[in-house]
């Protein structure tokens, strides 16, 4: 998927992950790098094919993939991570050739990005996508650390849903 290529190979992608690998080494609780972007992209399109909601897989895969790139500035500067994620994909997606992702497509990642860490009404399909696939990729079922985890008792998943 050249789209996400693209996206991966971005130098800033590449330093902002970088910075995010470092700032999470040895970090017991959940972590946001490439198994959980891809675990929320997959998870996501899942949803998508099961309720068609006919979005497009690239839109899909990119708005996961960014969805936390910030993460390290909001350990290291205290920028909340949707606001440093969202401006950093804003950058990625105006350098990625035009026919990648039409404008609305872009604005429609990058809102979904910014809101993707509070459910609330009036969330766009693929908002309301990506937050819902982000909370169901954690295996708090299987996770050393979930007594000690700051997750409310409903947001933790505490059995395998299908
Ligand atoms: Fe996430």
């Amino acid at each position: 998927m050249k789209e996400i290529e693209a996206i991966r190979k971005h130098p800033l992608y590449m330093e902002y992950d970088e910075r995010l690998r470092d700032a999470e080494k040895g970090r017991k609780f959940c972590c946001h790098q490439m198994d959980h972007l891809l675990d929320v992209a997959r998870i996501a399109y899942i949803i998508d094919l099961e309720h068609d909601l006919g979005i497009r897989k690239e839109v899909i895969y990119g708005a996961a993939l960014l969805h936390d790139i910030g993460k390290a500035r909001q350990y290291q500067e205290g920028i909340p991570h949707e606001q440093a994620s969202a401006e950093i994909a804003g950058t990625i997606l105006d350098d990625l050739p035009e026919d990648y992702y039409s404008r609305e497509e872009r604005q429609e990642i990058l809102r979904a990005i910014f809101g993707h860490r509070r459910e609330r009404d009036g969330m766009s399909r693929l908002e309301r996508l990506l937050y819902v696939s982000d909370k169901r990729s954690r295996m708090c079922f299987a996770c050393d650390s979930e007594p000690e985890c700051d997750w409310s008792r409903e947001k933790k998943n505490l059995e395998i849903e299908i």
